[in-house]
């Protein structure tokens, strides 16, 4: 490489450090059940493989905006969303998206592990066995183990693959629950209040997977503990009353936020 293209290369790369990405944007997302406005022109963007955690008091939206990054909310009757919201350069609502489709390239994790009642194997199989993920069982295999891997679980269940997902531990059944959003390769993982039906081992043992998938993946996750968003994200974004009060890097909204709300939330004031 002659000096020339490298300080170009060089140039590049101090560009691309500098340039926010962003993997999800929503502008002007409202959402009503009915009647009910649960959601108020929230425009919020998504950093690419950065962990970005909604905070703020029960009621507030934080499931609501949640689930509006995969169109979870389709699955709730009289619930209509309105904004705009694109993954990369897709609209997600856009009458073309195939919301299959759609939900496994951005996954979810709930809050209660919800393993299927079947096997471990096939808890991880099912999703990639739709999307036609894999050519035969070798690959299948591979694609078991990966994800295990990968939501660390493999060493505790790799000689009992073939025994119920549901005769985990809760901490355990969660990270099946994670090694199965990630099976399908997913590029964003949201998940809501994943730890709260957790010990604090468990707790530990997922936060520390988010902070190591954030690498491959860009996460969304909701969490009453402000320590564990002060933990695990690098963004945070407080809501109040359906509005989006303030986004910002989660160091600064932990000790000098812009919003009195944020304040006052995070000192425990209200909510
Ligand atoms: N399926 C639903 N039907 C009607 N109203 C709903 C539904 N889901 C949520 N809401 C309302 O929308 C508002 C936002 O709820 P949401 O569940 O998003 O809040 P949240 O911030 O996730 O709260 P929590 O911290 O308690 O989980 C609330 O007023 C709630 O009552
Ligand atoms: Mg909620």
């Amino acid at each position: 490489m002659n000096m020339l293209s490298e300080a170009a290369v060089e140039k590049a790369l101090d560009k691309k450090m500098n340039e926010v990405a962003y993997k999800m944007i929503g502008k002007d997302v409202s959402v009503y059940y009915g009647e009910k406005r649960a959601l108020f022109d929230v425009n919020l963007n998504v950093r690419e493989n950065t962990v970005t955690a909604l905070i703020g008091p029960s009621g507030c939206g934080k499931s609501t905006f949640l689930r509006t990054l995969n169109r979870m909310n389709d699955t709730i009757e009289n619930c209509r969303v309105t904004g705009k919201i694109t993954l990369d350069t897709d609209d997600i609502y856009d009458k073309e998206i195939d919301v299959v489709e759609l939900r496994a390239r951005v996954g979810m994790v709930f809050q209660k592990p919800n393993p299927f009642p079947k096997s471990i194997y096939e808890n991880i199989s099912y999703g990639p066995r739709i999307h036609g993920l894999a050519r035969g069982k070798a690959e299948m295999d591979a694609i078991v183990e990966a994800s295990l891997q990968r939501a660390g679980l493999w060493g505790e269940v790799k000689d009992r693959l073939h025994e119920g997902g549901t005769g985990l531990s809760g901490g355990q059944q969660q990270r099946l629950c994670i090694a199965r959003a990630i099976a399908v390769s997913p590029e964003v993982i949201l998940m809501d209040e994943p730890c709260s039906a957790l010990d604090p081992i468990a707790t530990a043992k997922v936060e520390e997977l988010i902070h190591e998938l954030r690498a491959n993946y860009t996460i969304v996750i909701v969490t009453h503990s402000m320590q564990q968003a002060a933990r695990v994200s690098q963004r945070t974004a407080m809501f109040h009353l359906g509005q989006l009060v303030e986004e910002n890097d989660t160091d600064k909204m932990f000790t000098n936020p812009d919003d009195q709300r944020t304040q006052d939330y995070i000192m425990g004031r209200f909510g």
